[in-house]
């Protein structure tokens, strides 16, 4: 069972992930807009991704007893100066949510709730994976800086990406027993 302070902190945790969807559809709508099709094919593969990432926490929750509590989700910001800027505030926030992660498992450390640290693990790699990965992205995207044919490669390279759940995750509830 949840104490009542995880089970608060999962509820904010859950929140985020569904802002970081939101905030990544609003990534895609803004590269639709500019024509950029590839980016904006990742970007709506990573607003899935944010939106499995709100399941798990879902389910989580309630497998432990715990009671899910939705609040309102802040709108995103629907511009950015450029596809740099917009790549970089994925990092700023990617980074940001690695650090509400590990101040999760502090207080599922704190509390020895060993379930909840060990369900959390899955997100602190996860959150390895997400950050070294828009970190190449970046680094890619300042080295095109005004070649437009080169960032129309990376576009095309990056419309590549297809959403998978990641494993052990599912976007329905499982069956009941
Ligand atoms: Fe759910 Fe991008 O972390």
């Amino acid at each position: 069972m949840l104490s009542e302070k995880m089970a608060r902190a999962l509820n904010e945790q859950l929140n985020a992930e569904l802002y970081s969807s939101y905030l990544y559809f609003a990534m895609a709508a803004y590269c639709r807009d500019l024509g950029l099709n590839g980016c904006a094919r990742w970007m709506e593969a990573q607003a899935l991704e944010e939106l499995s990432h709100a399941v798990k926490f879902y389910d989580f929750i309630s497998e432990r007893g715990g009671r899910v509590l939705l609040s309102s989700i802040e709108a995103p910001p629907s511009r950015w100066d450029s596809p740099l800027a917009m790549f970089e505030a994925v990092t700023k926030h990617e980074n940001k949510v690695t650090g509400l992660i590990h101040q999760l498992v502090d207080l599922a450390i704190a509390e020895r709730d060993h379930a909840t640290n060990n369900f959390l693990q899955w997100f602190v790699s996860e959150q390895v994976e997400e950050e070294a990965g828009v970190a190449e992205i970046v680094q890619r995207m300042r080295l095109t800086g005004e070649a437009q044919g080169a960032l129309f490669m990376l576009d095309r390279e990056l419309g590549q990406r297809v959403f998978t759940l990641p494993p052990g995750t599912t976007l329905v509830a499982p069956a009941a027993k």
